[in-house]
């Protein structure tokens, strides 16, 4: 695991553009993992902003989404396919982009057809991560049996608690999501995991003090032989 150590946000945020670059660079049509959340907001402004500088072009390029809530509608301002809209795609142009499809009949079918389609692309090249506070990566939320492949998930109340702030009153937040599972993220040949702020250093202590803690999604990255995690000094305690 390799660890970086950034003074604030805005350098992790860089430091993480440089490693996309890095990406593009060796490979134009590489296959991106993308995540939600707060934390890679800042990355997703730092490419678009590379992008219109013309320093970094997505065009031969794929993505696709770790998760989005079950059920929630496309259009919805929570979705993830929203999200992404808003903070990415809207700006930065892929060849393609994917989204577990929150509107899916069936959640299963759904989760195996993003399986394979995550296959027939070449698997992913470089897969992004935020870390929840109680260590979920993608929606992996910390159980005992952990299932390999994407799937539909229950949401802890940790993780509803920590997402609440982005559903207005009278809102209906999603307690289901679909979710890649542990086995496409690790097939990524590359993952960087950033973790930013002083409410995520407890979760990082736990990914550097040397043991395995089962219940923390995270700590499985300590068997992958390429990840690179950035952290802004807050986070690393
Ligand atoms: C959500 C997403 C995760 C993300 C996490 C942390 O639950 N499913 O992929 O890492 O939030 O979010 P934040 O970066 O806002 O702390």
């Amino acid at each position: 695991m390799n660890k970086i150590i950034c003074s604030d946000y805005n350098e992790v945020c860089a430091a993480a553009a440089d490693i996309f670059a890095q990406q593009l660079s060796l490979k134009p049509s590489s296959v991106f993992g993308l995540a939600t959340g707060s934390t890679p907001v800042g990355l997703y402004e730092e490419l678009k902003r590379r992008c219109s500088a013309r320093e970094l072009d997505f065009s031969k390029a794929h993505a696709f989404n770790l998760d989005e809530y079950y059920p929630i509608e496309k259009n919805h301002p929570q979705s993830y396919k929203a999200f992404m809209d808003l903070h990415l795609f809207d700006e930065v142009k892929f060849e393609s982009t994917q989204i577990p499809n929150g509107e899916a009949a069936d959640p299963h079918i759904e989760c195996a057809r993003y399986d394979a389609a995550i296959e027939a692309a070449g698997g992913i090249d470089l897969q992004l991560l935020g870390i929840g506070i109680n260590g979920h990566i993608g929606f992996n939320e910390p159980n005992t049996v952990y299932p390999v492949g994407s799937h539909l998930t229950e949401l802890t109340e940790s993780t509803l608690i920590a997402n609440s702030r982005f559903f207005g009153e009278g809102e209906k937040q999603p307690e289901t999501a679909l979710t890649m599972g542990l086995g496409p993220i690790f097939n990524a040949k590359h993952i960087l995991l950033l973790i930013t702020g002083a409410a995520k250093a407890q979760v990082a202590k736990k990914l550097f003090d040397g043991k395995l803690y089962t219940d923390v999604p995270a700590c499985f990255l300590l068997l992958h032989p390429n990840v690179t995690v950035i952290l802004d000094k807050a986070a690393s305690g």
